[in-house]
């Protein structure tokens, strides 16, 4: 099937949808999203969004520990644009319907690791799935809207399509739209467009353990990388400290850091604080040098897991401010108000990505990116808590800002031709890919992790490229399934990662490698 829409969308979490709502009035808009609506990072943030609301706080301190926390690599100019911009983006999510907690007339203001200020604004301890849950209901009461689940984009289409040879010096690089496959009829269908938003969230399951969801599969960045379109820092994965130790869960569950805010502390395998020995700001220090701390504590004790004790919060602060990690750690056994509970750090997020402008304009013509897939500068080498919603919203805005602005002057290129699957068979080993998938996740995990070295990192790139070849020989024979998609994409973002990392010749932020210790 062909389809032609003004606005492309791929992804539905909160960059997808906050785009959507506001190009809406000005085309006919189609959002593509390969699982239920709902799926998403987005759905399981917890700890909340960061805006500078009152005037117990500034701009200016948000600003600077955002700065404080990118390791002196963000760029001023964007974080400067995005924080600013915080408060209008805020009072849109409440005007969509999206609730935050409040007191009396005021919102209540959680703090996180980082942050010099009382700034989260939050829903309880499960702030992504209010935002996902108000954002969804505002797009099904939109006209112009059509959602499609169970739609997985494959592939950019670009001049390539046409016949033409693109590489990464072509100037003028145009996406025409996507093909997909349409997971419940296995057919690939062409959707084109004036305009394509990329929003297609993390690749956390790149490694074995993350906080991600199974959709994080790093789907966009491999595409614009196929595509030619430039990607950048992804060197910098961020770990979030304290992960659930529940080793049969898949995606580990979050522990937010906004119960460090409330005063819960990180304790070792004896019980004792250890955070005094790496950072003056205790548990509270940012993500990177407490993940770092954690790792080096479990390495040199040989433990598995550390602990966050946060008894002395109290039984009924613990239930009515985070109900979901207090029901979740019952269910498996822990009453967090009388023990401690079991942490270890999980890939969490990507920092890097497909890389942007100040309006989301990706580096290939009439193709936009936003949300956690895009690179925007605003987090350098290291995001600062709460930072990401925030950052969705505010490209989401000025990606539609500007393709609003064009696509009067665009028009649909209707010479692409179809997907042939001419010749292909239907490949019936799924071990092939699971084992691959495990493969490369324990590559990742093992090589290109918390810390690295020289030798750890060349030794992931030569067993990335055995399986990228293999992987590359199984597509090219292989009717397409959205398995194999993933693992292809999977793929390509390790080697990216990896090969990003090899290139950073100093420690910043949450590159580190044994090989750079001073430099
Ligand atoms: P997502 O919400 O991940 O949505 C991606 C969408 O793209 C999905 O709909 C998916 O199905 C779709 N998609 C992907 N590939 C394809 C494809 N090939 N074809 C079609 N569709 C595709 N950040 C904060 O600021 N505050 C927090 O409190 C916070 N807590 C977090 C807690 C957890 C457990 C996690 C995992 C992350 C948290 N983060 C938090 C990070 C933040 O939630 C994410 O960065 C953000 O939600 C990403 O939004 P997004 O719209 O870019 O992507
Ligand atoms: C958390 O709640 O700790 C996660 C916040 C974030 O990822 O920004």
């Amino acid at each position: 099937m062909r389809y032609e829409v003004d606005f492309l969308i791929i992804g539905s979490g909160i960059a997808g949808l906050s785009y959507a709502l506001k190009v809406a009035p000005y085309g006919k808009v189609c959002i593509l999203t390969k699982a239920d609506a709902s799926e998403g990072s987005t759905k399981y943030a917890q700890g909340g969004i960061a805006a500078v609301m009152y005037d117990s706080d500034s701009f200016e301190k948000h600003i600077e520990d955002t700065l404080v926390a990118g390791d002196g690599i963000s760029d001023r100019e964007v974080v400067e644009m995005t924080i600013r911009e915080a408060p209008e983006r805020i009072a849109e999510l409440v005007q969509y319907g999206v609730n935050f907690d409040r007191e009396g007339d005021h919102f209540d203001l959680h703090r996180e690791g980082g942050h010099s200020a009382f700034r989260i604004l939050h829903h309880k301890d499960n702030t992504g799935a209010e935002i996902e849950r108000g954002l969804l209901q505002a797009i099904h009461d939109h006209p112009n809207i059509e959602l499609k689940e169970h739609q997985f984009a494959i592939d950019l289409i670009t001049q390539h399509h046409l016949g033409q040879r693109v590489t990464k010096h072509t100037e003028g690089i145009e996406c025409y739209g996507v093909y997909a496959l349409d997971c419940r009829t296995q057919q690939i269908d062409t959707y084109l467009a004036k305009t394509t938003l990329l929003a297609t969230g993390g690749m956390g399951n790149v490694y074995t353990t993350t906080t991600t969801p199974i959709i994080s599969t790093g789907d966009g960045v491999a595409m614009v990388h196929r595509a030619r379109g430039v990607v950048k820092d992804l060197e910098f994965v961020q770990f979030h400290p304290t992960s659930l130790y529940n080793p049969a869960e898949k995606p580990a569950f979050l522990i937010t850091e906004a119960l460090r805010g409330a005063g819960a502390v990180l304790k070792d395998a004896k019980g004792e604080e250890f955070m005094q020995k790496y950072d003056s700001r205790l548990s509270l220090a940012p993500r990177d040098i407490v993940a770092r701390a954690i790792d080096n504590e479990m390495k040199r004790s040989g433990v598995d897991h550390l602990y966050l004790d946060a008894r002395h919060i109290g039984r009924a602060a613990l239930m009515n401010g985070f109900p979901t990690i207090y029901a979740k750690c019952l269910e498996i056994g822990i009453n967090i108000s009388k023990e401690m509970i079991p942490i270890r750090p999980a890939v969490h997020y990507q920092c890097g990505g497909i890389a942007v402008n100040k309006n989301g304009e990706s580096t290939i013509r009439n193709l936009y990116a936003a949300g956690e897939c895009s690179c925007t500068g605003l987090h350098g080498g290291n995001r600062l808590a709460s930072n990401s919603l925030l950052e969705a919203v505010v490209y989401a805005h000025n990606a539609a800002q500007d393709a609003i602005a064009r696509v009067g002057q665009l028009s649909i290129c209707r010479q692409v031709p179809d997907w042939s699957s001419e010749g292909m068979v239907f490949n019936e080993e799924m071990v092939l890919i699971t084992q691959t998938k495990k493969e490369l996740q324990e590559i990742m995990a093992n090589y290109v992790g918390i810390v690295r070295s020289d030798l750890r990192m060349q030794r992931a790139l030569d067993r990335l490229n055995l399986i990228y070849r293999e992987t590359e020989d199984l597509y090219q024979r292989s009717v397409l399934t959205e398995e194999l998609s993933e693992l292809r994409n999977l793929i390509a973002c390790g080697y990216l990662i990896t090969k990003q990392a090899m290139a950073r010749r100093e420690n910043r932020g949450l590159h580190y490698s044994i090989d750079l210790i001073g430099k």
